[in-house]
């Protein structure tokens, strides 16, 4: 199937490791034309001239804090420069601290509150004028599996995420009748330098290794196994293609099978 995303002009954030750079070399690998962000300058300009180098795409590089409401703003104004529009945006950046709900005041609940969830907020507002202007305008969400079935010890990231699902629902039921399409994936455990840090922390908790960790993970899931990036990467690709026309409100589990539940 023709994904039908050469040339597409498309914003990657939290996009220099793990999940977001993942998504960016699926993108990158059917043709479309990109801009990644990261905090780091360094490591985003190196994010980018790798995947210029493994798929000759355009790929821009945009440091910046998306969890700030100045960086996320120019974060959308840079891109939209450097590629002439945006046909697409994917919201993506790093995870709240895992924790405890009483291990948490009210000011790392905001920190949260801005990295996990407002961000979506600001980056989709910024980007809308440019998305109405374009006649394929789509958005897909990173968020977690934690909005279905909360994970424990993580009552952050448990918390925002479910808020940001139901920001992308109700952003495609209010913006559906313009023709933008607002999608959201929720990945299971996948194996990225987050994961390896946050079952670190597990490890460390329980007192068993990151390897029992993992394997206890592996179990969990009908599959047996972890996720990969790029298997998170081409879920994203599809539900911001022009082949998922059709598709809008959409929470998609990417998680092998952990998920026990029936909706
Ligand atoms: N991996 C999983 O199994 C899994 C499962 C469910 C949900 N998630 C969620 O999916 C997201 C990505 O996970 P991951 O495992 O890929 O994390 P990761 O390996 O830590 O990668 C995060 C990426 O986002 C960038 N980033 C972090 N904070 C940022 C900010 N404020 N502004 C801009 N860029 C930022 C990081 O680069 P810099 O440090 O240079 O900014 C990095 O490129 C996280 O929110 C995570 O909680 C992951």
């Amino acid at each position: 199937m023709d994904l039908q995303l050469h040339g597409k002009r498309i914003l990657v954030t939290g996009a220099s490791r793990g999940l977001g750079y993942a998504v960016a070399q699926v993108l990158a690998q059917e043709g479309a034309r990109l801009a990644i962000n990261a905090r780091h300058a360094e490591t985003i300009a190196e994010a980018a001239a790798r995947l210029r180098a493994a798929t000759g795409a355009e790929v821009h590089p945009i440091p910046g804090d998306v969890s700030q409401a100045p960086d996320a703003t120019a974060v959308v104004e840079q891109a939209q420069d450097a590629l002439g529009g945006l046909d697409g945006l994917v919201t993506n950046a790093g995870g709240p601290p895992p924790g405890r709900f009483e291990d948490f005041d009210d000011a790392t609940w905001f920190r949260a509150f801005e990295l996990a969830f407002l961000f979506h907020v600001r980056l989709i507002r910024a980007a809308l004028p440019a998305l109405r202007a374009s006649d394929l305008g789509s958005v897909v969400a990173i968020t977690s599996i934690s909005a279905k079935q909360p994970i424990q010890n993580l009552v952050l990231s448990n918390t925002m995420r479910a808020a940001a699902v139901a920001l992308i629902k109700t952003l495609a039921l209010e913006l559906g009748p313009e023709g933008l399409r607002f999608n959201a994936v929720l990945p299971g455990w996948t194996r990225t330098e987050r994961v390896t840090e946050l079952l670190a922390y597990r490890a460390q908790q329980k007192g068993t290794t990151v390897e029992d960790e993992m394997a206890a993970q592996a179990r969990a899931s009908a599959l047996g196994r972890m996720g990969e990036p790029e298997e998170l990467g081409r879920a994203v690709a599809f539900l911001l293609s022009p082949a998922a026309a059709y598709l809008t409100g959409v929470l998609l589990p990417v998680e092998g099978g952990s998920y026990k539940g029936l909706c």
